[in-house]
């Protein structure tokens, strides 16, 4: 199983960079209960303060671009990808060099969109890989966003979440199928929706087993 993790960090200059606030719990969790489930697993990690599993392969990535290139690695060899790294949808066009001054004047940077990299890897998927993204939403719009990215991204499944997972060590998430389907774990406590994300990912890693019968 191949699983990215954390956050990406685009660079302005030598010393700064553009990224978001994805701690890399979820997709840990997840490289943590595969493992356990018996999966070789790969974790492709973006700069996060959380110490990946033991068992694991993990190989470190900064910027979208370097993960582009490790997916154009690894994916090939995967049944299974697991995208739950917080991936930049612009970055800055050109790079400075050095370190930019401070000045009086407003600064503006001029971002390009990266390529929609879970996309990339669906596309080029063969007959026996599967390939899985997540999705953080406004709780509002969840459902027809989770929809539309799933059709959109052409993906076997959709983990779908509110703004408030990203740092929680809670997740409160439901999972999108092609067919319509939409499935939620069970929770601890009766009519609550959240879970904890060890608790979910083995929930998820088992669901990946059996449905994709790829164990
Ligand atoms: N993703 C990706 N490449 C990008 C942006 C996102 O592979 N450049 C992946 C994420 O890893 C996740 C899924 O796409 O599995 C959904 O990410 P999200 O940011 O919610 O979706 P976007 O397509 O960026 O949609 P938007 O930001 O418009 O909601």
């Amino acid at each position: 199983m191949l699983i990215t993790a954390g956050p990406t960090h685009e660079p302005i200059d030598a010393v700064r960079y553009i990224a978001n606030r994805s701690s890399g719990r979820m997709g840990i969790a997840l490289a943590s209960a595969a493992r356990q489930a018996g999966w070789e697993v790969t974790l492709l990690l973006g700069h996060v303060h959380l110490p990946p599993p033991d068992g694991v392969k993990v190989i470190s990535f900064s910027s979208t671009a370097d993960l582009e290139a490790l997916l154009d690695e690894c994916f090939p060899w995967c049944d299974v990808l697991v995208m739950a790294a917080a991936v930049a949808d612009y970055r800055p066009r050109d790079v400075a060099q050095g370190k930019l001054a401070r000045g009086e004047e407003t600064l503006f940077l001029e971002l390009e969109p990266t390529s929609d990299l879970v996309a990339r890897c669906a596309a080029r998927r063969g007959p026996d890989q599967r390939v899985v993204g997540f999705a953080l939403e406004e709780s509002s719009v969840i459902d027809e966003r989770a929809v539309e990215k799933l059709r959109r991204k052409n993906l076997d499944a959709l983990v779908a979440n509110p703004l408030a997972t990203m740092g929680s060590s809670k997740i409160s998430a439901t999972l999108y199928l092609p067919d319509g389907r939409r499935m939620s774990p069970p929770t601890p406590v009766a009519g609550e929706t959240e879970s904890d994300k060890n608790e979910f990912a083995r929930w998820l890693v088992d669901w990946i087993g059996t449905e994709f019968r790829l164990r």
